[in-house]
Parts: structure tokens; sequence; C-alpha cells
């Protein structure tokens, strides 16, 4: 599909049904960094709904990066406790520290710079440089893949066409609001493009999307076969 028509009508959907969730900027506000990345950390393996009470716990307990970054270890991973991996919770202390000793308590903007910090890959690299710096990164998450492997109707399977899917998805990218155009296929996959049961017919991309013309949406991805 053209990306110029995906960008117009996701951003359009977007700006009416995007899911009100705690770590987002409403529209017009700055997003917090630090809030972008917590949130991404913990969304990492945890549902939406059991990341809400953490992030806000956190949050208020820890208000700035170089706040975590001076609490005691034990009592991260006290309050990380519930939500598993606790890596993620050392990655995530060790994180903190990094950006208050580093980068003077300011996340870089930069997806090199955030891929070398502890616990930041590719996706929340570019997760963060795209909804915390509005810059043009394309992160790759689940929902994301699923999208992306529909409006294209890729037929090869995962996890091998994975890096075809990044670069299909960076061809649609846009240069103004790429943060809002990563959270708006999030949030199409969390509420419309749905794993078995694709809601095609309230989908803003209905007309674009190659695998609902070919009768395929519901059966894409593909996944390899264990
Ligand atoms: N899952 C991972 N990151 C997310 C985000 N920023 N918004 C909603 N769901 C997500
Ligand atoms: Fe997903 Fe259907 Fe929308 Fe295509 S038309 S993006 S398969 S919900």
């Amino acid at each position: 599909p053209a990306p110029e028509a995906v960008q117009a009508g996701l951003l359009a959907w977007y700006d009416r049904h995007r899911r009100r969730l705690p770590w987002r900027a409403l529209p017009g506000e700055t997003p917090d960094p630090y809030a972008v990345w917590l949130s991404e950390i913990m969304l990492q393996q945890t549902t939406v709904a059991a990341v809400k009470p953490y992030f806000e716990a956190f949050l208020a307990r820890w208000p700035r990066v170089a706040d975590l970054a001076d609490a005691p270890l034990e009592e991260v991973l006290t309050a990380w406790a519930g939500l598993g991996y606790y890596a993620r919770a050392r990655n995530l202390h060790a994180c903190a520290k990094a950006v208050t000793q580093r980068h003077g308590g300011r996340f870089p903007d930069s997806e090199t710079e955030l891929r070398d910090l502890p616990g930041i890959g590719p996706y929340t690299a570019a997760a963060i440089a795209a909804i915390a710096f509005d810059r043009p990164a394309t992160p790759l998450d689940g929902n994301i893949e699923r999208v992306t492997a529909r409006l294209f109707a890729v037929t090869e399977p995962l996890p091998g066409v994975k890096p075809k899917l990044q670069a299909l998805a960076a061809t649609l990218t846009p240069a103004a609001r790429p943060g809002d155009f990563a959270q708006a296929k999030m949030d199409l996959g969390a509420t419309v493009c749905l794993p078995r049961t694709p809601k095609c017919l309230l989908c803003p991309l209905e007309a674009l999307c190659s695998a609902r013309a070919a009768g395929l949406a519901d059966q894409l991805p593909r996944k390899a076969p264990k």
C-alpha cells in the first residue's frame, strides 16, 4: 500500500481511538523519556493491564531517573515483585545508573546511544526514539509484526521473516508524527487487527490491506512449525 495513505488513515484513526495509557503524553504534551522507557521495559513480557499499577507506583516513588538510580537495588527488586523476569529489574536499575552517570540524567535520543544502555535492545531503542523523541524510528513488536505482515500480505513464516517485516514497516514510517504512528500500529494491533479474529470491517486500513484483499487476514502472520 502507498505509505502516505497508510500514514494518513492510521494517524486520523489514532486521533479518535487512541488508548489512554498512563505513560502516554496527552496531545500537545511533551512525553517524559523516563516514563516512556520505564513503560517499555515493563511491557516487554507483561500485559498492559498488569503493568499499569506498577508503572504508577514506580513513577510515584521514583519520579526521575536519578531517583531510581539512587535507590538500593533490593528496594527496586521488591517493588518489581510480581512483574516477573527479575533480570529486567536488575537491568532497569543498571540503566538508570548509566543514564544518570553517562548522560547526566537525560535519556539520549538516538537509537545507537539508546542501544548501548543496559536492557535496551533494538525494539526498545526504536520505541523510545520514536515515542519519546519523535524520531523516525520503526519499532517492531508482536502487534506491529502482525499489522505489517497483513498490510503487505507477507506469507513467509516468523521468525525468519522478521528482517523483511522490519524493512517493510520502515517504508511506512512517516517523517511527521513517527511516535504517534508507532503507537497507532500498537493500538490497531491490540484493538482491531487482533491475532485470531481481526475486525477488518472496523479497520481504517481495510481498503489498503493486501491480506484483507486476498482473504488471508486471519491466517497471517504464519509461524514456522517448532
Ligand atoms: N506495548 C509496548 N509498548 C507499548 C506502548 N507504548 N503502548 C501500548 N502498548 C505497548
Ligand atoms: Fe488488520 Fe484487517 Fe485492518 Fe488488514 S484490514 S490491517 S488484516 S484489521
